[in-house]
């Protein structure tokens, strides 16, 4: 059993990305892990735009990191790179945040033409942060995967099995923690 944090770093209030990470925290929880979710987009504007580390909700989300053994970060594609939301956040963690942890890096997006953006623009910020081992990222894009009105999410087939491969190898890579810890 694992203490894990999800993030979703969309501004957007319909966003895909936030729901796959639902998706993806509520597999992870029936593998047995303790799961956390913040919503990057719920965190008070005023402390991103304004760098203010002491804001008690930038600090409550840096307590969430620390206690995580493992994160599964999704972000939007935005302008071939990853959201400036989730950048605005990252740039308030402490420099050492993501000191051995393990992080799966997951984007949706329009297409696939810029799939490569979460290996040149995300991936390197993570092992700025500290990561111990980033596992393969994973991009999905918008035509595979709809967000119901209820909020939940439908993956096309075409993405499923990539995604449990991906959702797998985070799994094998998370430290083992036993229940007794
Ligand atoms: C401002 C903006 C910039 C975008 N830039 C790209 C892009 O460069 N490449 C791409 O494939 N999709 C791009 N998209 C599409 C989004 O990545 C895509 O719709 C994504 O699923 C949105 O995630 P969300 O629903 O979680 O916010 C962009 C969308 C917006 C709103």
């Amino acid at each position: 059993m694992t203490q894990l944090l999800t993030v979703s770093g969309s501004p957007s209030a319909t966003s895909r990305g936030n729901a796959l990470a639902r998706l993806v925290g509520a597999q992870l929880t029936g593998n047995g892990h303790y799961v956390d979710h913040l919503a990057v987009r719920d965190l008070p504007a005023d402390a991103l735009l304004h760098a203010d580390f002491a804001d008690p909700a930038i600090r409550a989300s840096q307590d969430a990191v620390a206690s995580a053994e493992g994160l599964v970060i999704v972000t939007p594609v935005y302008k071939a790179s990853f959201s400036g939301a989730l950048k605005a956040w990252l740039d308030l963690l402490p420099q050492t945040a993501l000191d051995g942890k393990t992080v799966l890096p997951l984007a949706t997006s329009g297409s696939l033409a810029h799939a490569l953006a979460l290996d040149y623009a995300l991936r390197p910020v993570l092992q700025a942060l500290g990561a111990r081992h980033v596992v393969q990222s994973h991009l999905v894009t918008d035509t595979q995967i709809a967000v119901q009105a209820d909020g939940t999410v439908r993956l096309h087939e075409s993405a499923v099995e990539r995604l449990d491969a991906a959702v797998e190898a985070f799994s094998t890579a998370l430290p083992y923690v036993s229940a007794a810890a």
